[in-house]
């Protein structure tokens, strides 16, 4: 068997620290497959964290060869770990008589859910780096835990998820078309608390635009985005070249149906066929346990619904709520196209909507009537377009009949044409719910 070098840091703040760490030492080197261990001075450091306040920890680093599978190696450490009284599942950040984490496993790179190598933080905390030098590693040339990992070709990503399938990992997908905002920022962190693995897909999608809309024109800002989802703790980042996304001889389409017809749809003829392509595509590549989709654009959540469910992806759609600036405006990348003026004129948008969400919560619940006061309020504002206003029941968008309702979501698009090019703005509320 191929002997590997590994490195442990050793931690322990409860009980008789070094008793527990140099038994700890004595226990590995007794261990079958492990030889050749090196261990480092013992330090001592302030406990920092947001647990409950405890006493300093002492802490040390071991270097070690092995024959074991790091998973094995994992094992012999959490063995340990209960052997000196450490409590299992260890709740974060409470003090512990012993604490084992492997840094580094030769060169490898491991990604389950039990195992993390190189450890993410070891170049953060000066009790692991100090004593790694005293061990002789050149800390510079050592391994980082790099995030988010980037992917251009469709087959990288897709492997990459698959290894994460394998080791029974909640996998959540944040598809966009980049130029990444607070919009975006908010699925990526919802989907970083309910996700073991984030991906995100940065895509500026060809079928999903006419000839004569913005392709060409669509903001690309690929560096920011990438420290964007850095900052969101994206894992991996799959921005494809049009040619990585659909290879020459692409020539398979989905069609959508009703939940597409009307709308945006009827707007922009083909433009949900080729959301619903692209997000078949990335659905089939990632596999996702869940995937993140905004209720900003509300249609197309319908429609990746439907598709979902017709389909029969293995994946949770989640809807995220409307991120808006502090005016109302609903965040989207093409907002940095607004002219001064138009900028001003926008928020006629949420203040239709929010004047109909007001009526239906004192009483008002004719649906023409709620129409009739958002209209009221959009009539105010010559410099919007408005291409259409609807009020359609809620998830999946159906329309609903004239007279009374229980619920619903309003829905509006308008142009704008003021700015460096004219713009399309979209906008949406739930009568029922707050601030959505
Ligand atoms: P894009 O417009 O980049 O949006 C990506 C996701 O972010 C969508 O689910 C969208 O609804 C969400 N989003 C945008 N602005 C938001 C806001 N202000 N608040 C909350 N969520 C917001 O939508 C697309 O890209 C594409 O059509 C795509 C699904 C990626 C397929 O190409």
């Amino acid at each position: 068997m191929r002997d590997t070098t590994a490195y442990l840091a050793l931690g322990s703040n409860e009980g008789d620290r070094a008793a527990q760490l140099q038994r700890a030492l004595e226990r590995l080197r007794a261990v079958p497959g492990v030889h050749d261990l090196r261990a480092s001075a013992f330090r001592e450091s302030a406990f920092v964290g947001d647990g409950p306040p405890q006493g300093p920890y002492l802490n040390g680093v071991a270097r070690l060869r092995t024959t074991l599978p790091a998973h094995a190696l994992l094992g012999v450490c959490q063995a340990l770990e209960a052997e000196a009284g450490r409590k299992l599942p260890a709740p974060r950040h409470h003090p512990r008589p012993l604490d084992l984490d492997l840094l580094f496993y030769g060169d490898e790179e491991i990604d389950t859910r039990e195992l993390t190598v190189p450890h993410p933080r070891w170049h953060q905390r000066p009790f692991v780096v100090e004593p790694l030098r005293e061990l002789g590693a050149d800390v510079e040339a050592l391994p980082r835990w790099r995030r988010p990992l980037s992917f251009e070709t469709a087959a990288e990503f897709a492997a990459r998820c698959s290894t994460w399938h394998a080791g029974a990992l909640v996998v959540g997908l944040v598809p966009t078309m980049g130029a990444l905002h607070a919009g975006h920022a908010s699925l990526l962190r919802r989907a970083r608390e309910e996700c073991d693995r984030v991906a995100a897909t940065i895509f500026v999608n060809p079928l999903q635009f006419a000839p004569g809309e913005d392709f060409a024109a669509y903001p690309r800002t690929l560096a920011a985005d990438l420290r964007l989802c850095a900052e969101a703790g994206v894992d991996a980042v799959f921005a494809p070249t049009v040619g990585a996304m659909y290879d020459p001889e692409f020539c398979s389409h989905v069609a959508t149906g009703s939940a597409a017809e009307t709308m945006e749809g009827a707007v922009r003829p083909g433009h949900f066929a080729g959301i619903a392509t692209v997000v078949t595509r990335l659905l089939a590549l990632a596999r996702p346990t869940r995937a993140y989709f905004g209720e900003k654009d509300a249609q197309q959540l319908a429609v990746i619904r439907r598709l979902v469910q017709d389909v029969g992806f293995p994946t949770a759609v989640v809807p995220c709520a409307i991120v808006r600036e502090p005016d109302g405006l609903a965040l989207s990348s093409r907002n940095v196209y607004l002219g001064a003026d138009d900028r001003r004129a926008s928020t006629v948008l949420f203040r239709a909507l929010a004047s109909a969400q007001l009526a239906f919560r004192r009483g008002e619940r004719d649906r023409d009537a709620l129409l009739q006061r958002a209209h009221a309020v959009l009539a105010t504002e010559p410099r919007a377009e408005v291409d259409y206003l609807e009020l359609r029941r809620e998830h999946d968008l159906r329309p609903l009949p004239a007279g009374a309702i229980d619920g619903g979501r309003m829905l509006v698009a308008a142009r704008f044409r003021d700015g460096v090019r004219p713009v399309r703005l979209l906008d949406n509320l739930s009568l029922g719910a707050a601030g959505t």
